[in-house]
């Protein structure tokens, strides 16, 4: 168990690891080697209040969900194929648990906000009808994700000015209180996050 998570989380590392060394470093950032240690070491606390706006542009606290599982995602609309195959394992686990879905809400955090803006709720149409879309201030997005040590860092732009997110893609989940429950490694299948899903609600 511990081996797989290994597995799930080094090449994540390296690509921290790459991306440092690329890219400026704010002083209220940490290495992709630090929060994912923080993380799997259960150091500090993960998660906390947020306020964030959504998709149709209305203000979401983490106090909104309380009576329900939070799945929470770090990732933005542009990613290749990291988060596009996460959400769409979100949206299969969502969809095997039928109405008991309901117990449950899945939410997308961009760390992308320049360019997530309209496109941030097309983009969701694709996956669980449920889901939320949350964006803010670079400021303040990068300080939610800092509280679920979530690691991102720009790379450097193409000539035509696009650019990829180097980010950790882990699945978050978070208890009916706002409580940190674990996360699931980037490409854990959609049957076992049902199970895992399952097992919660039926706490
Ligand atoms: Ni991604």
């Amino acid at each position: 168990m511990v081996a797989k998570l290994w597995l799930a989380i080094i090449p994540l590392l390296a690509l921290g690891v790459v991306a440092a060394k690329a890219g400026d470093q704010p002083p209220d950032r940490f290495t992709a080697t630090e929060m994912m240690e923080d993380l799997m070491y259960g150091r500090g606390t993960v998660g906390g209040p947020f306020t964030l706006t959504d998709q149709n542009g209305q203000t979401r606290s983490d106090t909104d969900f309380r009576g329900k599982l939070m799945i929470v995602y770090f990732g933005y609309t542009f990613c290749p194929d990291v988060c596009p195959t996460d959400l769409m394992a979100i949206t299969q686990a969502l969809d095997a648990l039928g109405p008991a879905a309901d117990g449950v809400q899945p939410i997308f955090i961009t760390i992308d906000p320049a360019r997530d803006t309209k496109v941030l709720g097309e983009y969701l149409l694709s996956f669980y009808k449920s889901f939320i879309g949350l964006t803010g201030t670079p400021q303040e997005i990068r300080k939610v994700a800092n509280a679920y040590k979530a690691f991102y860092a720009k790379l450097p732009p193409t000539k035509d000015g696009e650019y990829a997110i180097d980010h950790t893609g882990v699945i978050y989940l978070m208890g009916r209180d706002g409580e940190y429950l674990g996360f699931m490694p980037p490409q854990t299948d959609s049957q076992k996050l049902t199970e895992i899903l399952r097992k919660q609600l039926a706490k």
